[in-house]
């Protein structure tokens, strides 16, 4: 990370309201980033056009373009390694990252996932806390490891479940906390960088 801030490669898959929320934090410099870039593995996905619109660079690689994981992975190191990048950001990225990719970028891989983790991990986190009918769940921003939905929290916040709330409602609430949240996350990790910085020089 330089001066002008940090280079953020969001990975999605598929409809990119965060992609979204992150870049209008950027734009509004309420982050301190210095470029971004989209990393996504679907040519169709709503993220691609909403990058497109708001003048990202997007990077797509297939999935289907590979035989194996290894060989995807190795694609995107070799792309990423152009643009310095200090941070990924997976938002919405629908693939399970190998254990060496976790460990090569180890503590610069963020996550969000709509639950108070550990509770709820998986892919129908707020379906599964809302059919649960559990009085609570929330959002949770943390940096991955090699299990899926775990790794330490750096935010987290708590959302009540109502008796009046339906999914599509518990749904929005939850990704209105997340578009604030992630930016939040962001702007931790990068005064927590600019520190460490003046802390090594
Ligand atoms: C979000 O709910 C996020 O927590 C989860 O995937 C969803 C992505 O939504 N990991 P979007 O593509 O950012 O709209």
């Amino acid at each position: 990370m330089n001066k002008a801030g940090l280079n953020l490669a969001i990975f999605a898959s598929g409809n990119g309201s965060n992609f979204a929320a992150i870049v209008k934090a950027v734009k509004q410099k309420k982050i301190k980033v210095n470029s971004v870039i989209l990393v996504c593995d679907k040519p169709e996905a709503l993220v691609v056009k909403r990058a497109q619109k708001a003048k990202i660079q997007v990077i797509l690689i297939n999935r289907q373009d590979f035989a194996g994981r290894d060989d995807f992975e190795e694609a995107i190191i070799q792309r990423l390694k152009n643009y310095k990048i200090d941070l990924i950001a997976l938002a919405g990225f629908m693939r399970i990252l190998s254990a060496s990719f976790v460990r090569r970028y180890r503590n610069r891989i963020m996550n969000i996932h709509p639950s108070l983790l550990p509770d709820f991990k998986g892919a129908h986190a707020i379906r599964d806390a809302f059919d649960q009918k559990a009085a609570f769940t929330g959002v949770t921003v943390h940096f991955i490891d090699e299990e899926v939905d775990n790794g330490p929290i750096i935010l987290q916040q708590k959302i009540k479940i109502s008796k009046k709330d339906t999914l599509t409602s518990l749904e929005k609430r939850i990704h209105t906390v997340e578009h604030k949240l992630y930016p939040e996350a962001i702007k931790l990790f990068i005064r927590a960088k600019q520190k460490h910085r003046k802390l090594t020089l």
